[in-house]
């Protein structure tokens, strides 16, 4: 049994083991579950055990992985509908299974591995509306904006690499901006109080006027503007920024423009939905999370910057293990990771299997099945929605039950909805405190999901709402 390390003759079965499970998998999620299994007693006794210091049967191991994975929840399936969820797109988990078998490293230049990371952000630029980008693949939407942060910082005072902030600086975001942002702040060492956030109208979107004012109002105090920082698609409701108005104001004071698209950028691709990205071609940055809306599995982020030079001058640096060669800088000089897979490859073969076309219908359908809750739940007495229809795929719901009036009771009634429905299995929601109330926020991020998956939500909240 001890192949030093390599599966040896196990391999073919392992491998065959690994297909048959997949396949099983893959269609089990093109159907819900009508409920989520508890973790059963051997499970939790698994996952109790102590340090193996003796390998097993391969297949049998892999047995055991795949009972805790099924036990899991998994974003994957078609009613997963809490906060933004992704869906692990087939192709994508292939691809990973291939990127993490060669494990290439793209901390140097890993040739033809390299080239293929800069195509995929180009063409990520291309399918977003934000043309003559480069970008780079990221763990997440929160390593995606604290390093288009870095770089606005670099860019507002090119000594802080070297001084440190050595005076105050501010940071503008809408009151429902992501906390990566916040966090961004906090880790550069500005401060939280270096966050301003500015008003946001009816439909959730910063003001521009607000943001105006606060500028020139930091600016009269000495204060340094080092970026703003548009949400193209809040987690809390999906609301766009107003970008062109707000590029406006960030080239008329010449502030860094980073638009935080994490969740809604991929909507840019989309004729239903591109023109709320209207101006978006105008930012320094853009941070959009293809394991998001783009479907494939985490982790996967992108971060695109018009100025790739901007990068290089926040991350360059020149260390005696890391040869420098030719004009092109290493990925660790214009990154904040140093290792890294080559994470582009999901999205890369997603794009050369199904062709962009088939992204943008998937994504326009989540947008349909979005418009539709809304309409369904706007004509139904038990519901309350949004004055507004959703901009992208998030559609908060309040169920309210017969008679029930008062704004408190109602917050409660739904937050202790939401803990039943996810207890219940048949649908996964998360609740969000939306101007002070509770609701029910499904987000319609998952390929998967179809209008039965949407009759069974209602089914679900009123079946359960009106026993509470
Ligand atoms: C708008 C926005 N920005 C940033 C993030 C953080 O992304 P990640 O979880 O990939 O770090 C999220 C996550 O939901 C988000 O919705």
């Amino acid at each position: 049994m001890n192949h030093n390390l390599r599966l040896g003759d196990e391999r073919r079965d392992v491998l065959q083991a690994t297909f048959d499970t997949v396949t099983q998998v893959w269609e089990g999620f093109d159907k819900a579950r009508e409920s989520e299994p508890e973790l059963t007693a051997a499970t939790a006794a698994l996952l109790a055990e102590t340090l193996p210091e003796q390998g097993m049967i391969h297949t049998d191991a892999l047995g055991q992985a795949v009972d805790v994975l099924d036990q899991s929840l998994a974003q994957s399936r078609p009613r997963f509908l809490a906060y933004i969820g992704s869906s692990g797109l087939e192709i994508g988990a292939v691809a990973d299974f291939l990127a993490a078998s060669y494990d290439i490293n793209l901390a140097v230049d890993a040739r033809a591995a390299s080239t293929l990371e800069v195509q995929t952000s180009k063409w990520l630029g291309e399918f977003i509306g934000f043309p003559n980008a480069r970008g780079l693949f990221t763990s997440g939407g929160t390593v995606s904006n604290i390093t288009a942060l870095a770089a606005a910082r670099h860019r507002a005072v090119p000594e802080s690499r070297e001084m440190g902030n050595t005076g105050p600086m501010a940071v503008y975001v809408s009151s429902e901006a992501h906390y990566s942002n916040k966090r961004a702040v906090e880790l550069l060492g500005l401060g939280t109080r270096a966050v301003r956030s500015i008003a946001i109208d009816e439909q959730h979107r910063m003001v521009p006027a607000a943001l105006e004012e606060q500028i020139r109002a930091d600016m009269a105090a000495g204060v340094k503007p080092m970026c703003i920082i548009a949400s193209a698609g809040t987690t809390l409701t999906g609301a766009i920024d107003p970008l062109r108005e707000i590029a406006r104001i960030a080239q008329t004071y010449n502030i860094w423009m980073h638009v935080d698209g994490a969740y809604g950028a991929p909507a840019a691709g989309t004729d239903v939905a591109r023109d709320l990205f209207d101006g978006i071609e105008l930012a320094d940055s853009v941070t959009i999370d293809a394991h998001k809306w783009l479907f494939v599995p985490k982790a996967c982020s992108i971060v695109l910057v018009k100025d790739y030079a901007a990068l290089a001058a926040t991350f360059g640096h020149n260390e005696a293990y890391m040869p420098h060669e030719g004009e092109e800088p290493n990925p660790v000089d214009v990154t904040l990771e140093y290792s890294r897979p080559l994470r582009a490859l999901k999205l890369w073969l997603g794009f050369k299997a199904h062709g962009a076309s088939e992204f943008r219908s998937a994504i326009t359908k989540n947008i349909e099945l979005a418009q539709e809750t809304y309409s369904r739940a706007s004509v139904n007495a038990s519901f309350r929605v949004l004055h507004h229809r959703p901009q992208l795929s998030i559609v908060p719901l309040q169920h309210i039950p017969h008679g029930m009036t008062d704004p408190e009771q109602i917050s409660k009634h739904n937050a202790a909805l939401c803990s039943a429905i996810e207890k219940d299995g048949r649908v996964f929601l998360s609740p969000a405190v939306i101007d002070g109330e509770t609701w029910l926020r499904p987000c319609f991020t998952n390929f998967r999901t179809e209008l039965s998956d949407v009759d069974v939500l209602f089914e679900v909240i009123e079946d359960l709402g009106n026993k509470r």
